[in-house]
Parts: structure tokens; sequence; C-alpha cells
């Protein structure tokens, strides 16, 4: 029996190659693209996984809010377990709270076993595709996805990427970064694809997939942590909006309050890339005028109008 390395190794010279965001070079596996390290991980994730109904799957691209909805999602599931003042989220990155499949718990061939430490229900972070989900299109479990605007999720990942890269190798320029991005060479990309994955299936299955935005959370996070909370099946009641449960919940996640903490500022996510310079950067809505020309911006327009 061939050893898995050189199975990988193979299936890796199958797959279309381009250059990478994070590693030297991405892979087109199953539709989408990402890093070598990630395919084994997808695979292993596919193969391995048994979703169970209880479990909650917090769902993006990369640089769409992500940590901010796993903030939130695991301080709404949790709020009857912890007190606002010690709470996990004030000494723990969201990113250790939620797992990712991709980039934790199934890297480098490990097989996390549910039955005992992982009380349910439990949550899951991932930027698979929605095809790509294994046992969780099957299943009952909930999703709640978070899309944000493809200019500003493009100008935070290029300067993420950049800052955060697998091997040593020199910066995407802005314009290279740019033209990859519209030819849907994104990470776990192409964004559209990966919006309209999860978006026509919030529309299929209303209960089970969640389907929110960067910019409207932004703008009343108070009404969306609601919507989060009755998805869930956790709704507040009278006396926790009374008490301001749900003002708490939404200022403990705040960008302000997170970015600030000590564990953000020292500790390390993922592939220890560290939390600080990389997670908590502006959040703001609206930065890619910043840094798009009107040249970059009617072309990417032109990418969305039509997919
Ligand atoms: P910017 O780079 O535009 O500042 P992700 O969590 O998917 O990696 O997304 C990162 C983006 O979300 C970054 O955007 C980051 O600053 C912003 N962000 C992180 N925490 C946030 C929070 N609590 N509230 C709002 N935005 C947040």
């Amino acid at each position: 029996m061939k050893k898995k390395a050189s199975v990988h190794k193979e299936l890796l010279h199958s797959l279309p190659k381009e250059r990478g965001w994070r590693s030297i070079h991405q892979y087109h596996f199953q539709n989408f693209w990402c890093p070598s390290v990630d395919i084994e991980a997808v695979i292993s994730f596919q193969k391995h996984f048994q979703a169970r109904d209880s479990d909650i799957v917090v769902a993006s691209l990369p640089k769409s809010g992500t940590t901010w909805l796993k903030a939130l999602t695991f301080a709404v599931v949790n709020r009857h377990r912890f007190d606002i003042k010690a709470h996990p989220l004030l000494t723990s990155n969201p990113h250790h709270l939620v797992p990712f499949f991709e980039m934790d718990l199934y890297i480098n061939n490990r097989v996390p076993d549910f039955s005992s430490k992982f009380a349910e229900p439990t949550l899951f972070g991932t930027h698979i595709p929605f095809p790509s989900l294994g046992t969780i299109k099957e299943s009952n479990c909930k999703i709640i996805y978070v899309c944000r605007n493809p200019f500003d999720s493009f100008v935070s990942a290029w300067h993420f990427f950049n800052k955060v890269k697998l091997q040593s190798q020199a910066p995407l320029s802005l314009d290279e970064a740019f033209d990859r991005y519209c030819q849907g060479m994104d990470a776990f990309g192409p964004f559209w694809d990966h919006i309209l994955g999860y978006w026509k299936e919030s529309l299929k299955r209303p209960q089970n997939v969640l389907f929110l935005k960067y910019e409207d959370m932004n703008q009343d996070v108070v009404s969306h942590l609601k919507r989060l909370a009755k998805f869930l099946d956790y709704p507040f009641t009278e006396e926790e909006e009374r008490n301001g449960v749900i003002e708490d919940i939404s200022k403990m996640c705040s960008f302000e309050t997170l970015k600030k903490l000590d564990i953000n500022k020292t500790g390390t996510f993922v592939n220890n890339i560290e939390n600080s310079k990389n997670l908590f950067r502006k959040a703001e809505v609206g930065d890619w005028v910043n840094y798009l020309t009107p040249k970059m911006v009617e072309r990417m327009s032109k990418v969305i109008e039509e997919k």
C-alpha cells in the first residue's frame, strides 16, 4: 500500500497550481483554491468528521469577520455557563474556543475524538466551501455564514496574507493580489462561488443556514445577536433583554474590546500566526477606498455584477 505522503504528492501533481497567498503554491481542489496543507486536512475532515445535529458551524471566507462571528456565537451559546466578567473570551482567542476544521482540528493528519471532551453543542469554524462540507451537508446542524463586501475582504486579505506567509517569499503586490482575486484565485475562492454556495443553501434551508453580512452586523450588532440567538434556538428572554445581556455580549465581542485583551496582543491562533497585528487590524467598513484605484473598482464591480 502506498504511503499517505506519496498519495498526497500524487494528488497535488494532478491539480492545477498557482502562486499562493500564504504558501508558495495554492492548488485548485474540489473547485476551490488552497495550500497543500489545507487539502490534506480537508480530506481528513471529509473522511472522519461525523456531524451531529447539535453541532454549530461558523463559516466564512478568510477576512470576512470570522473572528467576530466566532466570538458572538460562543458568547450566545455559552451565556448561562460563564459570568461575563470572567468569560473565556477575555482570556482565550475566539479561534481557540471555536476551532477550524481545516487549520486546526484536522491539520497534519490529526483525527480528533469528539466522543468525550467536546460538550454539546460543539462549535466549529471553517473556510471550506459548502459543497465540500462532507457529512455536515446531510446533517441538521446549524451553519452561520458571514459575508463581507469583497472590496474590504480583499484589502484585509492582502494585508493579512502578506504578514503570515508560510514560507519566506516576496510579498504579493497590491496589483498582483488584486488580479488574482478578480480571477477567483483567492484563498478558498473563487469568492463568488463561496458566497453563492452558502447563500443558496440559506434560501433552501433557512432553519439550518443563516447568512449574515459583516456590514449589517457592524451597523446594528444587537439586532443581529437576537437573530443569531433565535436561529440557534437560544433566544434571549425578555428578562435578559431588560438586563442588558445582549449589549454586554456585543461589547465583550467588539473589535475595541478584543483587540485590547492581553491574549489577543500576545498570543497566536492557528499555524503560530500572531493574533495582534493580524487578526485585529482596522475593522472599518469601506477601508478599500484607501487602496483601490477607480479602474480596480470598475473591474471588481463588473466581476461582482456578472457573478
Ligand atoms: P480589517 O483587516 O479590515 O481590519 P477574519 O476574522 O475573518 O479574519 O476577518 C478579519 C477582519 O475582521 C479584519 O478586518 C479585522 O480587523 C476584523 N475584525 C476582527 N475582530 C472584529 C470584531 N470583533 N468586530 C468587527 N470586526 C472585527
